[in-house]
């Protein structure tokens, strides 16, 4: 995924926004180490900082983590894939916001990750997308993708059930202490032109495998069905669903 960094400062402005219960389920101490794993441009690696804990954000992208640290010169920032990244030291906590959902290729290879980056007793606290996410969005991608005639799109996003991660969970050796799961219709801001920037946004890889002749008609079909779920006299507004959890190694 190649991520547009200034888009993704204000479109994730709900990263921060939502940001908050996430980390007072952490409840980090001063002087605890935290890893911020998919932090971005780390909107909350500087949040968790503010509360007196030392922070490594590590991300995926070389761009997000260029930014992070041209943003928070005094915080520590590591650009590694979660799938297998690895730490010298162990952490008391690890926590994620609105990143593992990315993390496609081997959810588990990830869990096992953090869980050696952690010392015995230390938290793993995160929230993701989880089963039903974006579904009106998603069903308008497919069908528009059917009604040109276009492959099934592979959709880069894991959305598990709240039994399906706990599961995975367990089976590293975690016990899981709580885990919510919710809806949480999230306001589309910077996607003026609805479902079709969602898609522009968070699906480039789609739409660069449609002719650049139909992609424009595509993304309008994509608007045109999703718009009766999701279009408000407002603006659009985008159906997410959280998984929200706590687990301790
Ligand atoms: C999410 O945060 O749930 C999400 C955002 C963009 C694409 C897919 C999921």
């Amino acid at each position: 995924m190649q991520w547009a960094v200034a888009t993704y400062d204000t479109a994730f402005g709900y990263v921060s926004a939502h940001g908050a219960p996430l980390i007072d389920l952490l409840d980090p101490r001063p002087d605890e180490r935290i890893i911020d794993l998919g932090c971005g441009t780390g909107g909350m690696t500087v949040e968790i900082a503010s509360r007196g804990a030392e922070v490594l954000g590590i991300d995926g992208s070389v761009e997000m983590v260029n930014t992070a640290r041209s943003e928070h010169p005094n915080l520590s920032f590591a650009v590694g894939d979660a799938h297998d990244f690895s730490t010298g030291d162990q952490y008391d906590a690890v926590v994620s916001n609105s990143a593992l959902h990315w993390m496609t290729r081997d959810p588990s290879a990830v869990i096992s990750r953090v869980r050696e980056a952690l010392r015995p007793g230390g938290r793993f606290v995160a929230e993701m997308g989880g089963a039903g996410n974006c579904a009106d969005l998603i069903t308008a991608v497919q069908t528009a993708w059917r009604v040109f005639g276009l492959p099934e799109p592979e959709l880069p996003w894991y959305f598990p059930t709240p039994g399906q991660y706990a599961a995975r969970l367990e089976d590293a050796g975690f016990t899981v202490r709580l885990m919510e799961f919710f809806d949480r219709p999230t306001r589309l801001a910077e996607c003026p032109d609805g479902a079709a920037d969602w898609v522009r946004l968070y699906a480039p890889e789609l739409i660069a495998e449609v002719p650049p002749e139909v992609a424009g008609p595509v993304l309008d079909k994509v608007n045109e069905l999703a718009a009766p779920a999701l279009r408000r006299e407002s603006g659009w507004m985008a159906d997410y669903v959280r998984l929200r959890f706590a687990a301790v190694r």
